[in-house]
């Protein structure tokens, strides 16, 4: 009886499969000291259904490194107690993860129309992708490089004034599913685009001697699980031979350095390098066009979440990209300029020194194909929300990120 009553209590109020599905679930984070701490964060990993937010994946822990994680309401004393016990230092990042989930939609009004300080669905997303196009034909046309793994289409926006010999930006968003702010910032650039041509000067030449290919959302599949199933999904949804796990981590996929280093073999690692160098129909659609393209294609940008970082090559070596003076230049004035409107501090500087190492990522790729000025960023913020970074600050993030873009643009455009 009661339980019947329970049950129509939660059916009342929830919409959706996953309304309430976090409620009781903490985020922690842990700054091991040693080895040994390390070894308990590994402990934790392999016994308590831990989700790694920061770094991807509990292997790629290091002492000394800030480490983010989720545990599910059932543990979360229990793993409060060890570490406690343990003597580690920690704090409780997200208190109770359902609170922090019902802020991210903190603009009160819900539809599903677009809307460029509010996520979108895919839906909303796909379809904006061809009004904006419709609505501006001089500036805007959209292509499809291809279908996910669930059949869907994946298109891809030209923007720019047309002209012989144009260089191009290519910019995607949207390689990991959950990080919502990185096609949020895709959206929001393209709005920008075509609402300050003629204008604005500085956007306006942009637009009239580089072109700008922006990919919104790379592993829509992901997305659009984050919506209908699980909020906290980060790969892609293929299915995987002989293991229940499903999906690859589409940001260890491509053919460079593949797997040898901070990737796992393991379909049910969050950083699965997947059975084979783009064995993502995601991800192989996106190299094919670069390929095709590459010798028009300048600079290659990529925008994750959350850390603020702004990532140059290379992550799967420690060794110096041959640019690196250059790119740690660029990336030094562009988080400038970035902090220029909010104050939001980035760190910059190669990815394997700054993060992690890690081996078959888009921006190492891009560099190595002889796009020389590729950066991988990470969008706000540093934890306190993570991946559910609310909707009011989706402006603010998005105005600071691309003063950034924009200055790289104009650095590649005085360098062709
Ligand atoms: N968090 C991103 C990822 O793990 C960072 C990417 C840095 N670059 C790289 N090539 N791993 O995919
Ligand atoms: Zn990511």
């Amino acid at each position: 009886m009661w339980g019947l009553l329970v049950l129509i209590g939660a059916a009342s109020v929830s919409a959706h499969p996953q309304d309430l599905a976090f409620d009781g679930q903490k985020v922690f984070r842990v700054i091991p000291q040693n080895d040994e701490q390390v070894e308990l964060i590994n402990f934790l990993a392999s016994n308590m259904q831990v989700d790694f937010w920061q770094p991807d994946s509990a292997t790629l822990v290091r002492p000394k490194m800030e480490v983010d994680f989720r545990v599910e309401a059932g543990k979360s004393f229990e793993v409060e107690d060890l570490l406690k016990e343990s003597g580690v230092e920690y704090r409780v990042l997200i208190d109770n993860l359902q609170a922090a989930l019902d802020a991210q939609f903190d603009s009160k009004t819900r539809t599903t129309k677009h809307s460029y300080d509010k996520y979108n669905s895919w839906e909303t997303i796909a379809a904006w992708t061809a009004d904006i196009a419709a609505q501006n034909p001089d500036l805007v046309s959209r292509s499809v490089i291809g279908k996910t793994y669930e059949g869907r289409s994946i298109y891809l926006l030209k923007l720019g004034k047309s002209g012989p010999n144009k260089k191009a930006i290519f910019l995607d968003c949207g390689f990991h599913a959950r990080e919502w702010i990185s096609p949020a910032f895709c959206q929001w650039f393209v709005k920008e685009a075509v609402e300050s041509y003629g204008k604005d000067t500085a956007t306006t030449k942009l637009l009239n001697r580089l072109d700008f290919y922006v990919l919104p959302v790379v592993n829509i599949d992901g997305y659009v699980y984050t919506w209908t199933n699980d909020r906290m999904w980060r790969k892609t949804r293929s299915k995987n031979a002989e293991s229940r796990c499903i999906g690859t981590d589409p940001n260890r996929n491509l053919n460079v350095a593949w797997c040898s280093i901070g990737a796992s073999k393991n379909p049910c690692d969050p950083t699965y390098c997947g059975p084979a160098p783009e064995s993502e129909k995601e991800i192989k659609a996106l190299t094919d066009f670069i390929r095709k393209n590459v010798s028009t294609i300048k600079a290659y940008l990529t925008i994750h979440s959350y850390s603020q970082l702004l990532l140059f090559p290379y992550s799967y070596t420690y060794k110096s990209a041959a640019d690196y003076d250059e790119l740690n230049s660029i990336a030094g004035a562009a988080s400038k300029e970035l902090a220029s409107l909010y104050k939001t501090k980035y760190k910059y500087g190669p990815g394997a020194e700054i993060l992690y190492p890690a081996a078959g990522g888009s921006e190492d790729w891009a560099y190595d194909q002889g796009i020389k000025y590729s950066f991988t960023f990470e969008l706000r913020d540093t934890g306190r929300y993570g991946f559910l970074l609310p909707e009011s600050q989706i402006k603010p993030t998005c105005e600071e990120t691309l003063l950034a873009v924009k200055y790289i643009a104009n650095y590649v455009l005085e360098h062709l």
